[in-house]
This record gives structure tokens, sequence and C-alpha cells, in this order.
């Protein structure tokens, strides 16, 4: 079994006290694989980790905020399930419905922002990248392997909302929400992997005196990780 050791400066504030200490984090095999650390990492994939572990007692952790860019110039939010990474990278993988709005958003304009905020750690990760959303039309062999391996892994109740009627239109009739289940080993044509891939990493950490906040930016091929004021 693989194990790991990450340590880690913090200093929390606990009914006016506050506490510096040093703090060493176990990471079981399930985290490191969950994280994928061991391959081409990112280095905010370490805390980001951490808060999944820390937070996996919530079962709303692995929602977040996902916002894009509308045609207007308007902004557009919503929430969503993460999904993990694709393999070895540091994209977070997210199931969308290629009749949604946001995928004609991403069509426009395909930066976006995921604003997580993890409620037991008290932090927030807010990852800016460019979206990619990967369809059934997509020529690329490993994309359409991710695409239908996402497929097969998501619920029989996930699976069913993309046979339900066009999201956004106006109510359909009861017969519309009851069809028969789709065949999990062949993505429905709608169903579209969507890809974030990040390039800017704000991490704040509420706990502590003062607050801690980490800036990570991908430039020239590269990541860099900069401690900033809160
Ligand atoms: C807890 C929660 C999880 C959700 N997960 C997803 C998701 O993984 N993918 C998705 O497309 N919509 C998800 N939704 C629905 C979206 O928030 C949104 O209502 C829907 O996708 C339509 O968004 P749009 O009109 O901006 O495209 C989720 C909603 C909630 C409340």
């Amino acid at each position: 079994m693989t194990l790991g050791f990450y340590g880690d400066s913090r200093s929390d504030q606990i009914d006016g006290k506050v506490y510096n200490y040093k703090c060493l984090v176990l990471y079981t095999e399930s985290v490191m694989s969950e994280s994928g650390l061991g391959t081409n990492v990112a280095p905010w994939r370490s805390p980001l980790a951490r808060a999944l572990d820390g937070n996996h007692s919530q079962s709303d952790s692995r929602y977040f905020q996902l916002a894009t860019v509308q045609a207007d110039g308007r902004p557009a939010n919503r929430t969503v399930v993460f999904r993990g990474f694709l393999d070895e990278t540091n994209q977070l993988k997210i199931t969308i419905d290629t009749r949604s709005d946001k995928f004609e958003q991403i069509q426009y304009q395909p930066w976006g922002e995921v604003c997580w905020y993890f409620t037991t750690t008290r932090e927030q990760f807010r990852l800016a990248g460019k979206l990619d959303a990967i369809n059934a039309d997509c020529p690329d062999s490993e994309f359409q392997n991710a695409r239908q391996s996402t497929w097969k892994d998501i619920s029989d109740n996930a699976r069913l909302q993309f046979a339900w009627p066009h999201p956004g239109e106006t109510r359909a009739n009861s017969e519309g929400f009851s069809p028969s289940p789709p065949d999990p080993a062949t993505p429905l044509l709608n169903f579209s992997l969507l890809l974030l891939d990040p390039i800017k990493v704000d991490h704040l950490e509420l706990r502590g005196d003062p607050q801690n906040r980490c800036l990570y930016l991908y430039e020239s091929e590269a990541w860099s990780t900069l401690a900033i004021n809160p």
C-alpha cells in the first residue's frame, strides 16, 4: 500500500487563542489516487486533495459552482458535481448536457472559473482556466474513451437525466421524465464530458489568524506558487 506524508505549518484561532503548529497529514492510497499524486501534478493538487479528504464526511463537498460567460458578456453560474481528474492530467471532469445553456456559452467563450468552498476546513479554491467539452463527435479516441468511461461510472439516476426533455424549455409532460434507462455502455449523444484545465488557482484558508491565501499560476509551461495577502 502506498502512503504519503505532507508537512504543513498552520495557525488556528480557537476561543480567542492562537495556536501555531506543524501538521503532518497522512495520505492513504485512496487520497493519492484521488489527487493523482505521484504523477505530473500541479502544486495546488495536494492542498485540494487534503481539503477533499478533510471534508469527505460532507456529501456536498463534491459540488462546486462553475461560472461561464454568456454571449452578451454577462456572467452565468451554476452548481455542478466534481467527477475527479482526467487520468494523469490536472483537468477537472464535469458532466453536462449539450442541450444546456452552459454548453452554448462555452462555444462562444471557453474561459470558466470554479468556486469551491469546503465547509469543515473552511477553505475556498477558485480555479480558472479553459473549458473543453468532449462530445459524441470528438475524433480523439483517448478523450472519447474518457467520455465513455465517465458515462459508465455515473449513477443510473444521473444517466437518466440525459434522457429527460430538453433542459430550460417549457415544462414537458410527466411521461417525458420516465424514459427507459439508457445503456451504461453507450453514452447518449447529448452527454458531454466537460474538462476544466486550470491556469490560475487561488486558495484561501479562513482558519488561521491572519488567514492564509496562496496563488498558483501556470505560465511558460510551469506552475509558480506565491503566498499573498488574504
Ligand atoms: C447539487 C447540484 C448538482 C448539480 N450537478 C450538475 C452537474 O454535474 N452537471 C450539470 O450539468 N448540472 C448540474 N446541476 C444543475 C445545474 O446547477 C444547472 O441548473 C443546470 O445544469 C442548467 O444550467 P445552465 O442553464 O447554466 O446550463 C446541479 C445542480 C445542483 C443543485
